[in-house]
């Protein structure tokens, strides 16, 4: 059976993702806290977008975050429990306009989110280029661009690498949160990386 998307965030990379599911096939339910708003993004999108509650949103099979990290304790309290759903993190952990990052004490900024999602499989990818460059073509100069992810369910981070890849990037699985997370979270060594895979 298709799988079903959806998207908590309808902003810059909210509307990113979006377009790269649309353009693979795929239709996908944004959601937001302003419906007014949300209804101007999905008639922008066109075709296969659809706007939703977030709640609805969040029953999808894969179901992307794309809101401030700061706002995901909101959401875990919303939703009960997320039945084993693939939940892919895109988030970064600033906590102001500039970007300041949260005091983890060297733990991973998805393993926070994974504590406050019960029953997710939390995938973290999509959360370290800039949209301007992420929404590009994928396909440069004869390579791929590389999108990064980690995660502890391996097969949570197989079916979000396939999906990737259906997207035109290539997927470069870091492994659990605890090593591939911390790479690639905000002030890693692998953000604002932007990779050409030949
Ligand atoms: N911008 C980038 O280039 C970029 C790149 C990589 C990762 N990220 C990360 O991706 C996330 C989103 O960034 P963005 O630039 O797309 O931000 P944005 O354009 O400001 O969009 C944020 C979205 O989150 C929604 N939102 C806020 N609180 C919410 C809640 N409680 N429930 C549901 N939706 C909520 C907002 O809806 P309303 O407008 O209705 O409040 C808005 O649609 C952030 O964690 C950011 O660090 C951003």
């Amino acid at each position: 059976m298709k799988k079903t998307f959806g998207i908590i965030g309808a902003g810059h990379i909210a509307q990113t993702i979006a377009k790269f599911l649309i353009e693979s096939g795929n239709e996908v339910l944004l959601s937001n806290t302003d419906q007014e708003k949300l209804k101007g993004v999905v008639s922008q999108i066109g075709d296969g977008a659809t706007a939703a509650s977030v709640s609805k949103a969040a029953e999808a099979d894969v179901v992307f975050l794309a809101l401030p990290w700061l706002k995901v304790p909101e959401l875990g309290a919303e939703i009960g429990s997320w039945e084993n759903r693939i939940v892919v993190d895109a988030t970064n952990h600033f906590i102001s306009a500039d970007f300041q990052v949260a005091e983890l004490d060297g733990g991973a900024s998805s393993a926070v989110v994974a504590d406050h999602l019960p029953d997710a499989r939390v995938v973290k990818a999509f959360n370290t280029l800039f949209y301007k460059i992420l929404e590009q073509d994928p396909q440069q100069n004869g390579g791929k661009r590389v999108i990064f992810l980690s995660g502890d369910d391996k097969e949570a981070n197989q079916e979000i690498s396939a999906l990737i890849e259906t997207f035109g990037f290539a997927p470069v699985d870091l492994g659990p949160l605890s090593i591939g997370g911390l790479l690639q979270q905000a002030k890693g060594p692998l953000a604002s990386l932007n990779l050409i895979k030949q």
